[in-house]
């Protein structure tokens, strides 16, 4: 294979970005992640675009973003929302091999709790068994979505670096 991307899909928090990027390192690939670009585009925080307009606005300008991008051996973190809305995961399915980061609500509950208040989707909960809640209820609408990727990895109770390994094998017998 020439060319080959890897779009990572899966829950907030669940270590896209962090994994996305040691794992194109690790390939010598580019690495993007959609949260970013949607970020530099509007010169605004995720934060602020959902404060200021709204989830569905921020849900267009994802799609808006899959449309225009031109990959090359690159490696995408996506926003966790992304896949659910506008059809993304058949606009994904042609820009790369969608791998989707499964990890269950209570093992995500204890990484997120300390960073729920710089997730927009989350700044309200108030107790860690309401964030286990908050993240069952949003696996169990997307995880149709997820579960339609080329490949899924289990990531409970697994470091960063074994599941950079794991990507590694796929990637491999890709080619
Ligand atoms: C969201 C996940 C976030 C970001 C936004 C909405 C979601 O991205 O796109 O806050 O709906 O799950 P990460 O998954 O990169 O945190």
């Amino acid at each position: 294979m020439s060319s080959c991307n890897i779009i990572l899909i899966g829950l907030m928090g669940v270590g896209k970005s962090v994994i996305g990027k040691e794992l194109a390192d690790r390939l010598s690939m580019e690495f993007i992640d959609t949260d970013n670009l949607i970020e530099s585009k509007e010169g605004k925080s995720i934060r602020e675009i959902f404060d200021e307009r709204g989830e569905s606005y921020f849900r267009q300008l994802e799609a808006d973003l899959l449309k225009e991008l031109k990959l090359e051996n690159t490696v995408v973190s996506t926003g966790g929302g992304m896949p659910v809305y506008h059809n993304n995961m058949d606009t994904l399915a042609e820009l790369g091999e969608r791998v989707y980061l499964e990890i269950t609500p209570d093992r995500l509950s204890t990484r997120l709790w300390v960073v729920r208040k710089k997730r927009p989707l989350l700044k309200e909960v108030q107790s860690i068994d309401e964030l286990e809640m908050v993240i069952a209820e949003q696996l169990s609408l997307r995880e149709k979505f997820y579960k339609k990727s080329d490949f899924i990895l289990d990531v409970n109770d697994k470091a960063s670096c074994e599941i950079v390994e794991d990507l590694l094998k796929f990637v491999k017998n890709l080619k």
